[in-house]
């Protein structure tokens, strides 16, 4: 028997589909409200709207479980390569050995930059910020490919063509802004460590791939590989829905996940740290400022509008900061005052109350800078992270049956109808 929800308004009832998912989420069914009723609803940032189904990343917030097509994050974190997560968002099954090798072979022939795009990063000012280099650079890459998307294969060559350029690019972006020779991809190298050495390999002073940074990065990527409908991620499916080619959508995820209340969130962590530091390490009117509702200070690294509890992630960061600066001897006493910060505001009731905790970003700053990522750079780290991610959603968008063009409604508020005044009659 269908399950059915009624909405009863002005003596008239409504009858509502009811939408069950694989676990047991359930969804009211609105797309004939308006038809029906005349009404819409108003759901302000979202936070009890769905937008589509997915088979791609589950949450629970209030139990802090994270999966990946149904692989726990965890497992994913001890286990897997950043490479084979990626594989499994974007194909919903991790490789075999033989698709694995196919995938890295493309990934290899791909993660070259056109030279001409060179030209591009030497005429950005020295102070660009590298998000905003790193998605127009993005968008720029349809003026170098486009063929893009109209069969199976060209996807697919695009989706590796973007994993692949994804991290020269940032690299490059890094390299120039220090006025250093370019570090190019070397074949012999995997994924994460291809990376770590076209950032910090030099002509004058070799890189030495340590383990452990390795590890550290590849933990890093597959924690932010995906995370359901967050604010990039819808504005990659908004972007994608007017079937606008994939690079811009994806530039457009770079734009929205720049912004410090989302993405940008582990570069403002080091800042407000280092500013509490500063403040003779005065974190508890920072915990003040936090509560009250007058001051627009957060803090920043806590809270989540899904992780009513401890975010998972955030578990598996702090044990990853924990091991990497113990195997580099490294004593960050912003990891000191974190810590410390966190024991006051989990004991506090206003945090206790609100539900919040550390999220993603609240150690995973100090891990970067650990690796020796400059702070400019870390939601960088994010976006090349979560690339897989965009690319799963956009891909699962495009094949939706029930894909439309977003176009939300809105309840207006305005100056009810009058008549134009010429200049003369204005006061
Ligand atoms: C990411 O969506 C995702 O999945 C995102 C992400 C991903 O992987 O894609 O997980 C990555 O973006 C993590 C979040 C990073 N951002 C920050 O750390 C910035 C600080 N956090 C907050 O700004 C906030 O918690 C958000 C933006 C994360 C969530 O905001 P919501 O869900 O819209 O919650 P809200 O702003 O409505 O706050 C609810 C209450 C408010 O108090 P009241 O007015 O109800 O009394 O909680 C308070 C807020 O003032 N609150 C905070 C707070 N976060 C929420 N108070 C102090 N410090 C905070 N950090």
């Amino acid at each position: 028997m269908n399950d059915v929800a009624e909405l009863r308004y002005n003596g008239k009832t409504y009858k509502l589909p009811v939408i069950a998912g694989s676990e047991g989420e359930k969804a009211i069914d609105i797309s004939r409200l308006r038809a029906e009723s005349g009404m819409i609803t108003m759901d302000y940032g979202f936070a009890n709207t769905g937008s589509c189904t997915s088979n791609i990343t589950f949450m629970d917030g209030e139990k802090g479980v994270l999966r990946y097509c149904g692989i726990p994050v965890e497992q994913l974190a001890e286990k897997a390569t950043f490479k084979e997560t990626a594989y499994l968002l974007i194909n919903g099954h991790l490789p075999n050995r033989r698709q694995l090798t196919d995938f890295s072979v493309l990934l290899n022939d791909h993660s070259l930059v056109h030279e001409d795009m060179k030209i591009f990063y030497q005429n950005f000012p020295r102070a660009s910020h590298p998000m905003g280099i790193l998605s127009a650079m993005v968008n720029a890459l349809r003026s170098f490919y486009p063929a893009l998307h109209e069969s199976e294969e060209e996807i697919n060559i695009t989706v590796t063509r973007l994993l692949a350029k994804v991290r020269t690019m940032a690299a490059m972006s890094y390299k120039i802004s220090l006025g250093h020779t370019v570090v190019y991809p070397r074949p012999d190298l995997a994924y994460c460590e291809n990376f770590l050495n076209m950032m910090f390999d030099s002509p004058v002073r070799p890189y030495q791939l340590k383990p452990e940074v390795i590890k550290a990065l590849r933990v890093f990527w597959i924690l932010h590989a995906d995370h359901e409908q967050n604010c990039s991620t819808a504005a990659v499916r908004v972007v994608g829905s007017s079937r606008a080619n994939l690079y811009a959508a994806i530039s457009a995820g770079i734009a929205a996940l720049w912004g410090p209340l989302h993405g940008g969130a582990n570069q403002a962590v080091i800042e407000m740290l280092t500013q509490i530091q500063k403040n003779n390490g005065d974190f508890k009117s920072a915990i003040g400022r936090a509560k009250d509702r007058n001051d627009p200070f957060r803090l920043m690294g806590f809270g989540h509008r899904v992780y009513k509890t401890y975010d998972p992630r955030a578990k598996i960061m702090k044990k990853v900061c924990d091991d990497l600066l113990g195997a580099l001897s490294i004593q960050d006493p912003l990891l000191d005052l974190a810590v410390e910060l966190e024991e006051a505001a989990l004991k506090d009731p206003y945090f206790i109350d609100h539900n919040l905790y550390p999220n993603v970003d609240f150690y995973s700053g100090i891990v970067l800078r650990a690796i020796g990522i400059p702070t400019n750079m870390f939601t960088v780290m994010f976006a090349i992270g979560r690339l897989p991610g965009w690319i799963a959603q956009w891909k699962e968008s495009m094949d939706d049956p029930n894909w439309k063009i977003s176009r939300p409604r809105q309840v207006y508020i305005g100056e009810t109808l009058h008549d134009f005044v010429p200049i003369d009659d204005r006061e």
